[in-house]
């Protein structure tokens, strides 16, 4: 296998940053090839809290991930994530100026434009731009407007954006460890294209990942992602909670709730006990203790979710339901608790069109990476349909380029 042709993703969160290294096979499969993990440091919440720590945590993981993989990794689709990313809806509208009224690719990079100029502040970045529709006279769902003729052109598009000084500092932290960013994905739209289908994204599906300090919520149908937020909840709130109340360090309640964590207390007797120990004394605990101290905060987060979802009136648009990511997800009982608070089919997220050898290829630890891999062999051979930014570039013109590509 040619090494040129290797893609690495970097999944930077506020647990564990992993990094996943993938290509296309002979079949033209999606191959994931190798994979690493560490713990995280100096991020959370999205947000770089010490860009020292961070930039030798990455650069740990992709030594160690180069060494696995004999290959020299030279640049990386990264994710970005937290409070700070904002989904706009966008309109903008034009008149063709040809006198024979054909649209060009000027005119829908016009558009497009007018709609960013109109809605998006100066001060953010653009991450993606996903063209939803255009509307030509009165013709409306229009997916590819170049050639067509008409007298107005006008789109609505989803833009999803950073905080500039978010993205400024993660990329800082990324490049400072000698390695360049093909491109920033959102965490949320990486993670989907790991696991969603495009069956699932046609007829309706939400992506919800719980990790340790965010949650990323993705709505898609008809193709086209139609809702994106993120929220300050995660794992991170229940090992707070089991440790105030417990009294023991945040790094034991982790422990112990990866452990004995149960979603739902009423499933459990109190038959089921472990021993927690610190230094000078040691005590009892049920398993049915440690999941009533769990289940406010975690029904609490799963009802917030719902409350965004619910915002979004999409019940009759999404036929699949929710399907769930990220560390939290995989405790016991999760998926019955949340079926039953947000009244929607559930299922837990697998990797999906990738072939791979790795074991735990669908730990939380890899999913949203292999999707930041997905993206850029599709990017890279120009299979993918979206638009968006190199944060690098001048925004204002480098899009148009990739526009260009679209069109
Ligand atoms: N078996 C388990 N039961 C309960 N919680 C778990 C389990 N395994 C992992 N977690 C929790 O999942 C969280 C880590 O998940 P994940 O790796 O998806 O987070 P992250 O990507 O690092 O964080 P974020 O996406 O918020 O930046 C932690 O809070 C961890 O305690
Ligand atoms: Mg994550």
């Amino acid at each position: 296998m040619k090494k040129s042709n290797l893609v690495a993703g970097l999944d930077i969160g506020t647990a564990k940053i992993s990094a996943c290294l993938g290509s296309f096979d002979r079949n033209d499969k999606i191959s994931i090839i190798n994979a690493h993990s560490v713990c995280s440091k100096g991020i959370k919440n999205g947000v770089v809290i010490n860009i020292k720590e961070l930039t030798d945590s990455i650069d740990g993981l992709i030594k160690q991930l180069e060494e696995k993989s004999k290959s020299k990794i030279s640049s990386v689709y990264a994710n970005i994530t937290g409070h700070h990313i904002k989904t706009n809806m966008a309109k903008g509208r034009i008149n063709i100026s040809a006198k024979d009224n054909e649209i060009t690719r000027l005119d829908v990079n016009r558009v497009i434009d007018m709609a960013t100029n109109t809605y998006i502040p100066f001060e953010r970045y653009i991450l993606h731009i996903f063209p939803l529709s255009f509307i030509i006279d009165e013709q409306l769902d229009i997916k590819s407007p170049v050639g067509m003729f008409g007298k107005k052109l006008e789109a609505e598009l989803h833009i999803i954006t950073a905080l500039a000084s978010c993205v400024q500092n993660i990329a800082k932290s990324i490049r400072a460890s000698g390695i360049e960013i093909a491109e920033l994905i959102f965490s949320g739209f990486a993670t989907a294209n790991a696991v969603l289908s495009e069956h699932e994204k046609d007829l309706g599906v939400v992506l919800v990942d719980i990790g340790a300090g965010t949650t990323e919520i993705v709505v898609f149908w008809e193709n086209n992602i139609r809702f994106t937020e993120v929220i300050l909840v995660g794992g991170d709130c229940i090992t707070e909670a089991i440790s105030k109340e417990l009294k023991i360090s945040f790094e034991y309640a982790e422990l112990i709730k990866r452990r004995f964590g149960c979603a739902n207390p009423r499933k459990l007797n109190n038959d089921e006990r472990f021993v927690i120990k610190d230094g000078r004394w040691q005590k009892g605990i049920t398993r049915r203790y440690l999941s009533e101290i769990i289940e406010p905060t975690l029904n609490d987060m799963i009802s917030q979710i719902k409350s965004k979802i619910d915002k979004v009136q999409i019940l009759k648009r999404v036929t699949f339901g929710v399907v769930f990511t990220g560390g939290t997800s995989l405790m016991d009982d999760f998926l019955e608790v949340s079926e039953d608070i947000l009244g929607m089919p559930v299922r837990l997220g697998m990797v999906k069109d990738v072939i791979s050898n790795i074991q735990n290829i669908n730990s939380p630890d890899y999913l949203t990476s292999i999707g930041l891999v997905k993206y850029g062999l599709l990017k890279k051979h120009k299979k993918i349909q979206t638009i968006s930014l190199n944060f690098f570039d001048k925004i204002k013109f480098k899009w148009k380029e990739f526009i260009e590509e679209y069109f």
